[in-house]
């Protein structure tokens, strides 16, 4: 029996095409996986009215963690219409898959690592080299929104005094969507930030979020945060509001080392990132949960790209690399980062957004060839 079962995700679009490049390192690698595919994604709302069918829930239970490839997303009213015609106003409500996986499996930690490899044309600098930790299942992405507002949720809310100024409208012209944190998912993702700067030697970590408006929610991180910090000397904590933090990121993006953000925050924060190191074909990330984790990169389904093994596979492969750590498998991950960062620097083997016409399989050979060399 092999020692790992990891459930394949591709998901759709470019998900497969980048998968399959991951396919080809991990052969490389030789880990002990078996690799057991899961349906998810846009075909499965189209055909069964849910993009998560409870099969593919069933399946993840059994494995040790997944690798995902990418989703396509849409609003409700758009996926409404392309639902097969006997599913349609049964009440199928499309929601997006990965948001419920992170959910479903209390998937609470997204760590995103933001580097800027050697002799990468699209890096902003290269001297960039920071990790975003966002909580992956609370907040503004927790889902507990209204439209119409249902009047017991309205009559409840008019006790709050700001409530007066909407005492008068219509319950049908109104929408609410709840930002919902707790004490214990806050200071999770503070201490995950923590621990991380604590075993990479980093110096500072960055709060990013809101306080000066958004008291509650904020207020609760950054008191989480600041009583946390004070765990790790050597560690310095700083609090930065998210907006001005967009201007720093762009400004001086060299002096961060970890951030930690909320759902929606780390969300805005960790693609602004990405595209300081050269955009969402770098973008890895785990979602992490204490013993369950899936891998993804963080780009779309690209769809007009689907199939045509275009797109760079970089950000996968880092997903990849980050699985590798977080089984355990250390000197692999090691191993796979520097065949990566070679591979870039070197420069002959490259797709369309680096400038060169080389598909995403022969990347990954690239990698995998140079792997096998270290
Ligand atoms: C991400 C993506 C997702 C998110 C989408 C696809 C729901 O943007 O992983 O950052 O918003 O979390
Ligand atoms: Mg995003």
């Amino acid at each position: 029996m092999a020692k790992y079962h990891i459930a394949w995700l591709p998901g759709d679009g470019v998900g497969n095409d980048v998968m399959d490049a991951a396919k080809i390192v991990l052969d490389t690698i030789n880990l002990d996986a078996e690799y057991i595919p899961g349906d998810i994604g846009w075909e499965f709302w189209k055909t069964e009215g849910d993009p998560l069918p409870t099969r593919t829930i069933k399946l993840l239970k059994e494995t040790d963690c997944g690798l995902f490839g990418a989703i396509t997303s849409k609003p409700n009213d758009e996926a409404q219409k392309e639902l097969a015609p006997e599913l349609k106003s049964k009440g199928f409500v499309y929601s997006s898959p990965i948001v419920r996986l992170r959910q479903t499996f209390n998937l609470h930690t997204n760590l995103r690592p933001c580097k800027a490899f050697a002799g990468n044309p699209l890096n902003y600098r290269d001297d960039i080299d920071l990790v975003v930790f966002r909580e992956n299942t609370e907040g503004l992405y927790a889902g507990v929104e209204f439209q119409p507002v249902p009047d017991e949720i309205f009559n409840a809310l008019m006790s709050h005094k700001k409530m007066k100024k909407f005492e008068n409208v219509p319950l049908d012209d109104m929408a609410i969507s709840t930002r919902i944190f707790t004490r214990k998912a806050c200071q999770n993702i503070v201490r995950q930030a923590f621990e991380y700067a604590k075993e990479h030697n980093r110096k500072s970590v960055t709060l990013v979020e809101k306080p000066n408006v958004i008291r509650e929610t904020s207020g609760m991180m950054v008191q989480e945060a600041r009583k946390i910090a004070k765990n790790y000397s050597g560690i310095e904590l700083w609090e930065t509001n998210v907006d001005a933090m967009c201007m720093w990121l762009v400004k001086n993006p060299q002096i961060y080392d970890v951030l930690v953000s909320s759902n929606m925050f780390g969300d805005i924060i960790s693609d602004l990132s990405a595209q300081l190191v050269g955009g969402l074909g770098f973008a890895a990330s785990g979602n992490i949960g204490d013993d369950f984790a899936v891998f993804e990169p963080t780009h779309g389904s690209a769809p007009k790209y689907a199939g045509m093994y275009k797109v760079n596979p970089t950000a996968m492969l880092m997903s990849v690399k980050l699985m590798l750590d977080w089984l355990g498998e250390k000197k692999d991950a090691k191993k796979l980062e520097q065949a990566i960062a070679d591979v870039i620097k070197d420069g002959k083997v490259r797709t369309y957004d680096l400038g060169g016409d080389n598909t995403s399989l022969e990347v990954a050979e690239e990698i995998a060839k140079k792997f096998e060399q270290l």
